[in-house]
């Protein structure tokens, strides 16, 4: 096993099937973003329940009551935002938890909105405190103190703020306070998407692109796309590419197996990092237990990419599990590589005896 090609770390954003935007995607995100609740695929309770909430406040002539839309990265947060704001006829105004560094840079945009005007708050969970008690009251009395001078003779100076509709998204809501969660009067939690309703995507988006491809390409585009849209808009894009240049340009099965094969995308939609990891926990370390930070060397990796990148994935689609003791496969990890689990002295797999199976 040749280690080193894994070590010239690719991070989160080169990585194929990771789940940050990269340029690219930004751009192509942008003309692929559904308009409309009805263009929205999946999520059918969150979109049922939003439609609720946007149908009632048009008919009230009111402002929407505050949403907080919380999942993975690529699942359609930003998006939804949008949504919000266009099913309401309102303008939006974009920023984000990290960009808002003191109350005052909070203070200045909250005063500048319209009424009715959307603020989208990405990344709410990265607010700085002093902004986030800002927020409180703004969500709450639709008003902010703005404080004028510093010490004893500062003075705090109410500001009345017209109605508005904050939307926040997050990718980690336990990191919200309470306090800041409840003032929401709705909360999407976006799950991972079904592959027929990724399918449902792949084919909106070739439509768009100008792309054909049949029902079964588009299958195997959306079995290697990790429950996530962003993903399978990414990899239509690459299986694209191997179609125009190998090809006649149409996506078939044939085609986008060949093409992510490339890519290093296999058939469950792991990539080189994550087999790179279930290889080493399977063949260095007979499927542990095993520490993290040895794992990580192992792969030549940060321990951090391990965890963050690799290891999320990997849990979710029951392949490895974080115990006490240290990282172990599971049963089916061994299956997915298609490796023998070793027997111990017990004459059951080291495995079995973890599992209890
Ligand atoms: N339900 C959906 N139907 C069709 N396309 C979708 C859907 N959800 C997301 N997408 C597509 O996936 C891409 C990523 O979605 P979006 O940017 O909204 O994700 P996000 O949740 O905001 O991610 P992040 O947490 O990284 O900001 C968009 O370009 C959009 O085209
Ligand atoms: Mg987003």
């Amino acid at each position: 096993m040749n280690w080193d090609d894994t070590t010239d770390a690719d991070s989160a954003e080169e990585r194929l099937v990771g789940s940050v935007a990269d340029r690219e995607d930004q751009a192509v995100e942008a003309a692929l973003r559904p308009k409309d609740l009805g263009e929205f695929i999946g999520q059918e309770k969150v979109r049922e329940q939003l439609d609720l909430v946007l149908r009632a406040a048009r008919a009230r002539g009111a402002t929407a009551d505050h949403v907080l839309l919380s999942g993975a990265p690529g699942l359609g947060k930003t998006t939804l935002s949008m949504i919000i704001a266009a099913e309401m006829g309102a303008p939006i105004r974009i920023t984000s938890g990290p960009a808002i560094q003191h109350a005052g840079d909070l203070a200045a945009i909250l005063s500048s909105l319209q009424e009715g005007e959307v603020l989208f708050l990405d990344e709410i969970h990265r607010m700085s405190r002093p902004a986030e008690e800002m927020l409180y009251m703004a969500m709450e009395d639709f008003r902010v103190d703005v404080i004028v001078g510093k010490g004893p003779g500062a003075t705090a100076i109410p500001l009345e703020l017209p109605p508005f509709t904050l939307v926040g998204a997050t990718t980690r809501a336990g990191l919200l306070p309470p306090p800041l969660r409840d003032r929401f009067g709705f909360t999407a939690h976006m799950e991972f998407y079904e592959p027929a309703e990724l399918q449902r995507v792949i084919h909106r988006s070739a439509h768009l692109l100008d792309v054909e491809i049949d029902t079964a390409g588009a299958a195997e585009i959306a079995g290697r796309s990790r429950g996530t849209p962003r993903i399978a808009n990414r990899l239509l894009r690459r299986v694209r590419d191997y179609a125009q240049v190998k090809a006649d340009g149409v996506i078939t099965r044939d085609i986008a197996e060949a093409a992510l094969a490339v890519y290093e995308v296999d058939a469950r939609g792991l990539d080189r990092l994550d087999r790179a990891v279930l290889e080493a926990l399977l063949k260095l370390f007979g499927g542990g237990p095993v520490g993290l930070s040895t794992l990580a060397v192992a792969v030549g990796e940060e321990r951090e990419t391990v965890e963050e990148v690799a290891e999320p994935f990997l849990v979710r689609e029951g392949l490895l599990a974080r115990t006490p003791r240290g990282r172990v496969a599971t049963p089916a990890a061994w299956a997915h590589l298609g490796l023998t689990p070793p027997r111990t002295a017990a004459g059951g797999s080291a495995q079995q005896d973890l599992f209890g199976t």
